[in-house]
């Protein structure tokens, strides 16, 4: 059998702990903390979805991150090639590396509409920027984005700018220069959402914010919003495709893999928790409907950047910022296409991210369909639960809540139960016995559970 690699001896490894988090975190906040995560906890009722999808990261996400990092760095390659080696390595089937496959589509999928939520945001620099939100209310405001969303050419136009901006940076190669990118503006993120929740809490409802966030009530919770916060966690932590093995083949051997996806997943999670105290105080305090869906922070957030002193700047700063975290998103689901294109059919960089990327950005032009012309196109109506879905509804539901939701499944039975357990043991490297045996026990029986039943709950 083939020596498995210690680690990728072509590229750099990351300077330090520190800057793999960062880029990892990179990777993982983005569109699905600000964007997604108020809008389906407004769509699924609040507080018990919030406390399912806590739990689905604690108990699926983090278990799963530590299993995806494991293969990256005891593999030392691109997804594909690590699950290929370590198959071949531990005398297991080569079906294996259907993972990396699955993950290369649903990578191309999401950028597809990832793509034109970007848009939006960069849609909204300029906006702010301009001062149209000044002395704003409700109506005027949802105004201009239900304009932008009518109007597929302008949206067309910035899903190619979004698109542009990420061929440029993945085609000259992600390393360089990212880690200081996010070192710098990823905190400066967190500390604009803090001024936003700052805002909230002299400005909005906040108890009333708080309390949707943070009260179950079960009654408002479906079957399809447990998979949509288990498809979230997924989501949000950038599960289930490869990403994070990709990232994890650049790790030093003697960084812990354990602490660090805890690291990420806090960080992850903070974004989101802050983005929701940030945006239903304002819901409430302006009588908007919390389940009003995907605009929901277009339609909430600039009420607060036309009202408070030094808004224009704020909003620009705000927006800006949000582009940036949903590029460095955007750049690691690029790059696995590219790698694939490079690796499998041999093309060069450049034309791997230009073939690549038009095709996504073609794609793209469905997700702009679905908020106008095609908005009442329900291409899979015959079927119930997708009644009324959009091709943008389906196209996050297929990803999401199945593909993303099924790799992980796959990566938590491949490190559980069939990986070398010696691998393992020695790539995790928690010298307690009693907290190894218990990552193990969830590894292998909680998160595979815990998934498998929400899975068939959805099917029944
Ligand atoms: N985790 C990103 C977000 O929350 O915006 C989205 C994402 C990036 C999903 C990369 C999947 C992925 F592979
Ligand atoms: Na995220």
């Amino acid at each position: 059998a083939p020596s498995v690699a210690d680690a990728r001896k072509d590229n750099p490894m990351w300077s330090s702990r520190l800057a793999f988090i960062l880029a990892a975190s990179g990777s993982a906040v983005g569109l699905g903390n600000i964007w997604k995560f108020p809008y389906i906890t407004g769509e699924n009722g609040g507080g018990a979805f919030v406390l399912v999808y806590l739990l689905c990261i604690a108990l699926i996400g983090i278990p799963i991150m530590i299993a995806e990092v494991m293969i990256g760095r005891r593999g030392g390659r691109s997804p594909i090639n690590s699950l290929r080696m370590l198959t071949q390595h531990d005398g297991l089937s080569s079906r294996w590396t259907w993972i990396g496959w699955m993950g290369i589509t649903a990578s191309f999928l999401i950028l597809s509409f990832y793509s034109v939520i970007g848009g939006w945001a960069l849609a909204y620099v300029g906006q702010s920027a301009s001062g149209v939100f000044a002395g704003g209310d409700a109506d005027s405001i949802g105004a201009l984005f239900g304009d932008l969303l009518a109007d597929p050419w302008t949206l067309l136009l910035w899903h190619s700018i979004f698109m542009v901006l990420v061929i440029i940076i993945v085609a000259r190669g992600i390393r360089s220069g990212m880690e200081k990118a996010i070192n710098i503006l990823m905190p400066l993120l967190f500390v604009l959402l803090l001024v936003m929740v700052g805002y909230a809490i002299n400005s909005g409802e906040f108890v009333q914010g708080f309390t949707f966030l943070f009260q179950p009530d079960f009654s408002k919770l479906t079957t399809a919003g447990f998979l949509t916060a288990l498809g979230h966690a997924f989501f949000t932590l950038s599960l289930g495709m490869g990403v994070m093995m990709a990232y994890g083949s650049y790790l030093p051997k003697n960084v812990s893999i354990v602490k660090t996806a805890v690291a990420v997943s806090v960080v992850d999670t903070a974004v989101a928790l802050l983005a929701g105290l940030a945006i239903f105080p304002l819901v409430f305090a302006n009588g908007l409907e919390p389940g009003s869906g995907p605009g929901l922070i277009f339609q909430t957030l600039p009420l607060a950047f036309g009202k408070m002193t030094g808004g224009v700047l704020f909003g620009s700063l705000f927006f800006t910022l949000l582009v940036v975290a949903a590029v460095t998103s955007a750049i690691s689901l690029l790059e696995p296409v590219v790698e694939w294109l490079e690796e499998q059919k041999g093309i060069s960089r450049l034309s791997g991210t230009l073939i690549g990327g038009v095709a996504i950005w073609l794609l793209g032009m469905l997700t702009i369909l679905s908020f106008n012309e095609w908005a009442d196109v329900y291409p899979l109506s015959f079927i119930p639960a997708f009644e009324s879905k959009t091709i943008f509804d389906l196209l996050d539901y297929a990803t999401a809540n199945v593909m993303m939701p099924l790799g992980g499944l796959c990566i938590a039975i491949f490190t559980g139960w069939f990986m070398s357990k010696q691998a393992v043991e020695n790539q995790l490297d928690i010298g307690n016995r009693i907290a190894f045996k218990s990552f193990m026990f969830v590894l292998r029986f909680i998160t595979p559970a815990a998934v498998a039943v929400v899975f068939i709950y959805n099917l029944v």
